[in-house]
């Protein structure tokens, strides 16, 4: 391996990328590297999925399993849990995951064991590239340290004065933009924002990403990277608040809030349309917010806009139990008692991934108040025991117009595609909306409860 790289290299033909963190994230991210014709390895503590990629299965909903398995015979892709195999590697990419823990704090110990896993196979010359989602100052005050253990330096410094400053590795941080599902927008096409710890760092990465994105958007530094990601996801979290306290109004006013934002987004500019739902879901928009707020307070800073949205999208799973409580009423029953099916256990429509999905937190709430409930989500059969949650002894039930029958009142938490609507409030006693998901349904409006 060159010890004495130049940024420049990194727009070599063909690199070796490490990929550390195959999930969400990261599988897309090595496939696409491995599609532009790089030799990409996926690292994972997780036996179960590095054995799966090897022989070319996807663990992914919308993740084809043909793509891995021809990257796998091409050689492009293979997958490994041995971390010593790092210093064969030209780039290496961390998408660990950056969770809260229980105080809703930011727990960095994923980011902190892999650069511990890193720090003993560093070489000069390599390119390390945080990509999890975290507080501006992860990559400097986390990371750096930790592989400057290795005796190996990258100095932080900015400006035109040190564009070429000497150091033995290039550290940088360029946040993931990926939205799982969405068709119109994939990896390649989204623009990517790099920002490195001295300008040697950030052209590297730089050279690096524009192989395989559309894109690439240079910022000064690897704090101003963080914090765009952070205003992204923050900017989602504040709007979602917004239009989730407005439907409460427009309830109250007989205003059907989703005519009022589709008739609001006709406007050619200044206005971008959010929808209300059930809760907060993702990995990303109930957590991320949290990473900044928990930051801010090391400057004495209080960020008032992020405590006040999650104070309105964490009081949603609450309004919904509230309204099914409403909804039973008119029909003289009770919700202690009531067989209720929960509709969607996905946080989004469409998509196999259920982290911090609001349906939970609304099943716990009917379960607290003595209801009984099944599911129904076509994305998962099953379910597993999660991080604040354990339904792992639930079953999808079957959705059939005798089975809908059965339950006192069906509750539309996820508006999947592949639900027939019409079928589900034909068949339903008592249908509550949390989605709107029932706007085009004709007959039977009267077994309809929107909340
Ligand atoms: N999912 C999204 O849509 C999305 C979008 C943008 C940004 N992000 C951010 O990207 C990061 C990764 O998220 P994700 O959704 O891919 O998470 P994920 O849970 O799907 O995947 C993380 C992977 O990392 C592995 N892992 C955990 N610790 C490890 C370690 N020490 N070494 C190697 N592998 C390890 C896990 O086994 C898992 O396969 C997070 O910071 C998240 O906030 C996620």
């Amino acid at each position: 391996m060159p010890t004495d790289r130049r940024p420049e290299f990194f727009k070599g033909a063909q690199l070796k990328v490490a990929i550390i963190g195959c999930g969400y994230v990261g599988l897309p991210l090595a496939l696409r590297f491995a599609e532009a014709g790089h030799k990409v390895t996926g690292f994972d503590t997780d036996p179960r999925k590095v054995q799966m990629l090897n022989s070319g299965k996807s663990y992914i909903e919308h993740i084809a399993q043909n793509k891995i398995q021809q990257y796998v015979n091409s050689r492009h892709f293979n997958a490994t849990d041995d971390f010593s195999r790092l210093s064969e590697a030209d780039a290496i990419l961390i998408c660990v995951p950056t969770p809260l823990n229980e105080y809703r704090e930011p727990d960095l110990s994923y980011v902190e064991d892999t650069a511990k896993s890193i720090q003993p196979h560093l070489q000069k010359g390599q390119l390390v590239v945080l990509e999890s989602t975290t507080y501006p100052g992860t990559t400097e005050e986390l990371v750096l340290p930790i592989l400057e253990k290795s005796g190996l330096r990258c100095p932080i410094v900015s400006g035109p004065e040190n564009e070429n400053v000497p150091g033995d590795f290039f550290l940088a941080f360029s946040p993931e933009r990926e939205d799982p599902g969405n068709k119109q927008y994939g990896l390649a096409q989204i623009p990517k924002v790099v920002g490195g710890v001295n300008p040697p760092s950030g052209r590297a990465a730089q050279a690096l990403y524009a192989q395989v994105v559309a894109r690439v958007v240079p910022v000064s530094s690897t704090r101003a990277a963080e914090m765009t990601k952070l205003l992204e996801n923050i900017f989602r979290c504040v709007n979602i608040a917004l239009v989730n306290e407005l439907k409460l109004l427009c309830l109250r006013m007989l205003v059907d809030v989703c005519e009022v934002i589709d008739a609001a987004a006709t406007k050619p500019f200044g206005f971008m349309p959010f929808y209300p739902g059930p809760g907060l879901g993702g990995h990303c928009i109930p957590v991320d917010p949290y990473y900044l707020s928990w930051k801010a307070r090391e400057y004495d800073f209080s960020t008032r806009f992020i405590e006040l949205a999650g104070e309105v999208n964490t009081a949603m799973p609450y309004h919904v139990v509230d309204s099914v409580v409403e909804a039973l009423n008119r029909h003289k029953k009770s919700l202690k008692g009531s067989k209720l099916l929960v509709l969607g256990v996905a946080y989004k429509k469409d998509v196999d991934d259920q982290r911090e999905s609001p349906s939970f937190k609304i099943m716990e709430i009917l379960q607290k108040r003595g209801a009984e409930f099944d599911y129904n989500d076509p994305y998962f059969p099953h379910l597993s025991k999660m991080r604040h949650y354990d339904y792992s002894h639930m079953k999808s039930v079957p959705l059939n117009a005798e089975t809908l029958g059965r339950y006192d009142a069906v509750l539309i938490a996820t508006d999947h595609s592949s639900y027939d609507y019409s079928a589900i409030v034909d068949a339903a006693k008592l249908v509550v909306d949390t989605r709107n998901a029932t706007r085009r349904v004709i007959r039977h409006r009267e077994k309809i409860f929107l909340c």
